[in-house]
């Protein structure tokens, strides 16, 4: 008998740089986990580059430059530019804040792409408290001036819960006031800081509803001027999402000490040793680390996924959150209503939309920082 040997994983798409994990936000429902990486402990840009090198040798085609806040990394404009010059395209996801008319026309003349912009609300209030940064509505906008002035395609991402979700009508006439081509409207997904906080983030049903009903309404009106992509809630949702595109598919993460990952909530799961780009290559990594061939395809999935015609549409949904909502990662994600846990989950999240808030984590390195 022959040991089954999988065929070798097509190249990744994308790459997601975690640069730092340092950022001036303290969002509540940040996805960096909880333990965040020291800024001693970040790669070099030299070991960037490297990494930029053999991401576009390997087949990649674009790079996510995101923490944090990767603008707080010194040597941000010439990372972007290697990355440019190896041929990705490359997205900066910021806060906006600490980017500067100059330092913004330094990252478009060094080949940035395309640039990515966070809101916590549709006003200054709700931006500045939600963020935990006082100035930070006026910052943002200034950056999306610089970026739409400088005729790059500007996106604008709002994570929604329940402090934010009625002013998701405000949030998209907020993106076409600043010339966005495309607003994200992601419902908070809950890992790292948000899971901490889930109990305070948690949107009821019917707001969530409202909110779908709002977006869809926006697309048919906005149709040529904004696309509006909408990441819906996987506790109130009937199927998960094909988390990371599906584990060691198409994309690979990189955190700031330079483990890479299938996903940016992968080094929750035990058991599973991440290589890093100091030692190993990328191609060594996306081939031949363990940790990325765990959960790849469908060979590892349970009896309910493995017979389910959706196992190569959703890829039995996310690990982490299996692990985190039934205990193993090796589970169907309870956001599928077709897990024996999916009911449990749904009505907990009810029960958690009608708490109060309780205590707030606000993001940062001291993990006692905490507000009742
Ligand atoms: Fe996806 Fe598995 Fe649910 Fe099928 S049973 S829809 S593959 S999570
Ligand atoms: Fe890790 Fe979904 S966040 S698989």
């Amino acid at each position: 008998m022959t040991a089954h040997t999988p065929p070798p994983p097509a190249p990744p798409i994308g790459l997601l740089v975690e640069l730092t994990h340092r950022c001036p936000l303290g969002c509540l429902y940040c996805s960096n986990p909880v333990a965040l990486e020291r800024p001693g402990n970040e790669l070099d840009g030299e070991t960037w580059k490297k990494v930029f090198s053999e991401a576009a040798a390997l087949g990649a085609l674009h790079v996510h430059l995101s923490g944090g806040e990767p603008t707080a990394r010194r040597d941000i404009v010439d990372l972007t530019r290697h990355a440019s010059q190896s041929g990705l395209y490359t997205n900066l996801i910021t806060s906006g804040i600490g980017v500067n008319e100059t330092r913004a026309g330094e990252l478009v003349d060094a080949g940035l792409d395309h640039a990515q912009l966070s809101f916590q609300g549709a006003d200054k209030e709700t931006n500045d408290r939600l963020g935990h940064y006082k100035g930070s509505w006026e910052r943002k906008r200034a950056f999306a001036g610089y970026v739409t002035k400088a005729g790059l395609p500007l996106t604008i991402n709002a994570v929604i819960h329940r402090s934010n979700i009625h002013q998701v009508a405000a949030i998209i006439d907020l993106a076409v006031e600043l010339g966005a081509r495309r607003l994200e409207v992601a419902h908070t997904q809950y890992y790292g800081w948000a899971l901490a906080n889930r109990a305070a983030l948690m949107p009821s049903k019917a707001q969530v509803d409202e909110s779908i009903a709002i977006v869809q309404a926006a697309r048919a009106r906005l149709k040529g001027e904004l696309v509006i992509d909408l990441v819906v809630p996987d506790y109130y949702a009937r199927f998960p999402k094909p988390c990371a595109g599906g584990w060691g598919r198409v994309a690979i993460n990189v955190s700031p000490t330079g483990k890479a990952l299938p996903c940016h909530a992968a080094e929750s799961i035990p058991g599973l040793e991440f290589w890093n780009v100091r030692d190993h290559s990328l191609s060594d990594i996306w081939h031949s680390n363990p940790a990325f061939n765990a959960f790849r395809g469908t060979d590892w999935m349970p009896e309910l996924c493995r017979s389910c015609d959706r196992r190569e549409i959703d890829w039995g949904g996310c690990r982490c959150q299996a692990l985190a909502l039934t205990g193993d990662a090796r589970n169907t994600d309870p956001a599928c209503h077709k897990s024996p846990h999916h009911e449990r989950i749904a009505a907990m999240a009810m029960a958690e939309s009608e708490s109060g808030d309780g205590v707030l984590r606000w993001r940062s390195y001291k993990t006692d920082k905490v507000e009742a």
